[in-house]
């Protein structure tokens, strides 16, 4: 029986010279591939106590919305800046390549708010990072932290500390 790993896709030197991009399309081109990562990443949040999936633009979408449809929880996106109508709070970040901005409704939290946020891969960690400080800013709690993939070599773990933090497929 296939493993998550075995439907993760590395492409050398995208988007730029040295990095080893881990490509989840063909996870979720597989539909044994994605039932088995989006399964194994609400598996590995079932005995927490939350009330909100918190998702960054674009791919912590893709595996965020049906985790939280699985498990009859809310779906917050946090965005890209300048997507959201209403008012935000905003917050920037740096990458493994590049920095960024992101923002979240501010009505989309609410003071005491148990949240779990999830990604399809944590890098640097410096998106996480800046969505805690997003959810605290608004009064939320960050009770759970679940990613399909980690790379370890990039210490995001690190700067997770405070967290309870979980990854399915880890490369080293
Ligand atoms: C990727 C990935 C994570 C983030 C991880 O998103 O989906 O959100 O980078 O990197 P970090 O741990 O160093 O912060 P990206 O910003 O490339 O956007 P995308 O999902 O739209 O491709
Ligand atoms: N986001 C940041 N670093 C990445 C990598 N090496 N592969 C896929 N997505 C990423």
């Amino acid at each position: 029986m296939k493993k998550i790993e075995d439907y993760i896709r590395t492409i050398p030197n995208f988007p730029e010279e040295g990095v080893m991009f881990r490509d989840i399309s063909t996870v979720l081109s597989d539909k044994d591939g994605l039932r088995m990562a989006v399964d194994q990443m609400a598996a590995s949040l079932g005995d927490e106590e939350f009330d909100t999936v918190v998702g960054p633009e674009s791919r912590g979408f893709i595996f965020g919305v049906p985790i939280a449809y699985n498990m009859h929880k809310a779906f917050v996106p946090v965005r890209k800046k300048g997507k959201l109508p209403g008012e935000t709070v905003s917050i920037e970040y740096d990458l493994e390549y590049g920095s960024a901005e992101l923002e979240v409704h501010k009505d989309a939290i609410k003071p005491g708010d148990r949240v779990a946020i999830v990604d399809d891969l944590i890098a640097t960690g410096g998106t996480t990072e800046a969505i805690c400080k997003l959810i605290e800013k608004l009064g939320g709690k960050v009770v759970k932290i679940v990613f399909l993939i980690e790379l370890e070599g990039l210490k995001g773990r690190d700067k997770l500390k405070d967290y309870n933090l979980v990854s399915i497929v880890k490369y080293p």
